[in-house]
């Protein structure tokens, strides 16, 4: 790489791929804490608990793909679906705006209805993907071939990383994105936290974008949860293959089962495994003894379901207006136009 090829600017650097690519990555070494120090504290914890951020090395990540086809994980199907029919009136309604954040932009399959909506409308905008996974380099590159008109300036961290430098990246009128009903993986606490930065870093002309999974009928949420094939099983197992791949530990996984409820009165999903006798599992590089009773729950992720008034409540306590809210005709999944 050409030594002018690689802009350094304060806490970042923006290395150049092509005139319509660059890669934006973070300096210094994030002050968040290690895969191992997270797992020793978790599984100290009563009850037992692993931070879902650890599902998604390679494996795990190609394992969530795998869910997103399943029959019973309608989610990421009904949100196409309605990005699909309304990103022409999405675009009409952010007329001018020709800069597009989306925060886990992953493989930006659903993005694409945005991105082809805007440039039909604007000509030509600025995709500014923030994703700590790699993947999303590969999948810029491909963008580019889909569509002309489009530039992209991906950032490669995490999301609260990402947001801090986007005003330094551009001054212009953007949309930011958040699909998924990923902020239903956050607790009440940490989502407000989230929407609040977001909030901070918009002016009155940004508007942002983001999906929510509604409360429905139990049985299609737990089956949502436990795919029939398995796959979501695997998933949540994968937590504990990576513990032995890269701690060293001892975890027999056909020793732990998988195990997804709505639990209605915190209106969320919760997914746990279950050890299936008294064991004890050694993990070398933590140097720790692991006690398990039978019957005993790691708890490894909540994914919570909202109604109106919970959106509601949750933008209006970041600062934030629903100016319009498109759902599918079951009233499945939620995408919600919101302005400071
Ligand atoms: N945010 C999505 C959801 O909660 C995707 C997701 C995250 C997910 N972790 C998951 C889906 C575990 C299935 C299983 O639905």
């Amino acid at each position: 790489m050409l030594s002018e090829e690689l802009k350094i600017s304060g806490s970042f650097t923006e290395e150049v791929i092509n005139d319509r690519l660059s890669i934006c990555r973070f300096e210094s070494i994030s002050c968040t804490s290690s895969f191992a120090e997270d797992i020793t504290r978790g599984l100290k914890q009563v009850p037992k608990v692993l931070h879902p951020k650890y599902f998604y090395d390679n494996t795990g990540s190609e394992l969530f793909e795998k869910i997103c086809d399943t029959p019973e994980y309608y989610v990421t199907r009904t949100e196409s679906s309605i990005l699909e029919k309304y990103s022409d009136e999405m675009a009409l309604m952010n007329k001018g705006k020709k800069v597009i954040v989306e925060l886990g932009s992953g493989s930006s399959i659903k993005t694409r209805y945005i991105l082809s909506s805007f440039i039909k409308s604007e000509g030509c905008i600025t995709y500014l993907p923030i994703d700590v996974s790699e993947i999303m380099v590969q999948s810029s590159k491909e963008l580019l071939s889909e569509f002309e008109g489009l530039n992209i300036r991906g950032i490669n961290g995490e999301y609260e990383e990402g947001l801090e430098i986007i005003n330094e990246l551009t001054g212009d009128p953007k949309m930011i994105v958040f699909l998924g009903s990923s902020i239903g993986n956050f607790t009440p606490v940490e989502a407000k936290r989230l929407l609040s930065s977001i909030s901070n870093t918009m002016s009155g002309d940004d508007s942002f974008l983001i999906g929510f999974d509604m409360v429905k009928d139990e049985n299609v949420l737990n089956a949502a949860y436990d795919d029939s094939a398995g796959i979501t099983a695997e998933f949540n197992l994968n937590i504990l293959q990576r513990i032995n791949t890269e701690l060293g530990g001892t975890f027999d996984l056909s020793k732990f089962s998988h195990k997804a409820f709505f639990n209605k009165a915190m209106s969320r999903i919760e997914m746990h495994l279950v050890s299936g006798s008294n064991q004890t599992v050694y993990i070398d590089k933590l140097n720790e003894y692991v006690e398990f009773r039978k019957g005993e729950t790691i708890h490894t992720e909540n994914s919570y379901k909202f109604t109106d008034e919970m959106i509601n409540d949750l933008a209006g306590s970041a600062g934030l207006n629903v100016n319009k809210t498109w759902k599918d005709d079951r009233n499945y999944f939620g995408l919600c136009l919101m302005s400071k």
